[in-house]
């Protein structure tokens, strides 16, 4: 289980949701199943429209991560994921801050997902 907190100026205060881990849901199919609205639009990783910045709640190492093809790329282009942020992600499984929420696949820790509501705008 873990904590899923959506915070967006669109909300009208954060609404903490439990996902379950490991059943492979993206994050944007957990907002959608609480009735959240993070703007979205291809829902394949290459728009921009879902990205979301995330916050690892949780004191211990963030769990491993995996930036999809897709992600790496249009995080890149829309200036989301520097280079050394991606060297970072893929090296030492350090997960950057901004993300897509249709890639995003929920794990067994705490998040804080923050987005404005608008799309392609964290
Ligand atoms: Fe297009 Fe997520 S909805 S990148």
């Amino acid at each position: 289980m873990a904590n899923v907190t959506f915070s967006a100026p669109t909300l009208e205060k954060d609404i903490t949701v439990y996902a379950v881990a490991g059943d492979n849901k993206t994050l944007l199919g957990v907002a959608k199943q609480h009735g959240v609205a993070i703007p979205c639009q291809c829902q394949d990783g290459q728009c921009g429209s879902c990205l979301i910045k995330v916050t690892i709640l949780d004191d211990k190492r963030p769990s491993g991560i995996h930036l999809t093809d897709k992600e790496k790329v249009t995080l890149s282009v829309n200036g989301k994921l520097t280079k050394a942020q991606l060297a970072d992600a893929e090296t030492n499984d350090m997960p950057p801050p901004y993300r897509l929420a249709c890639q995003y696949i929920v794990r067994n820790e705490d998040i804080l997902v923050e987005f404005s509501g608008e799309p392609g705008v964290e």
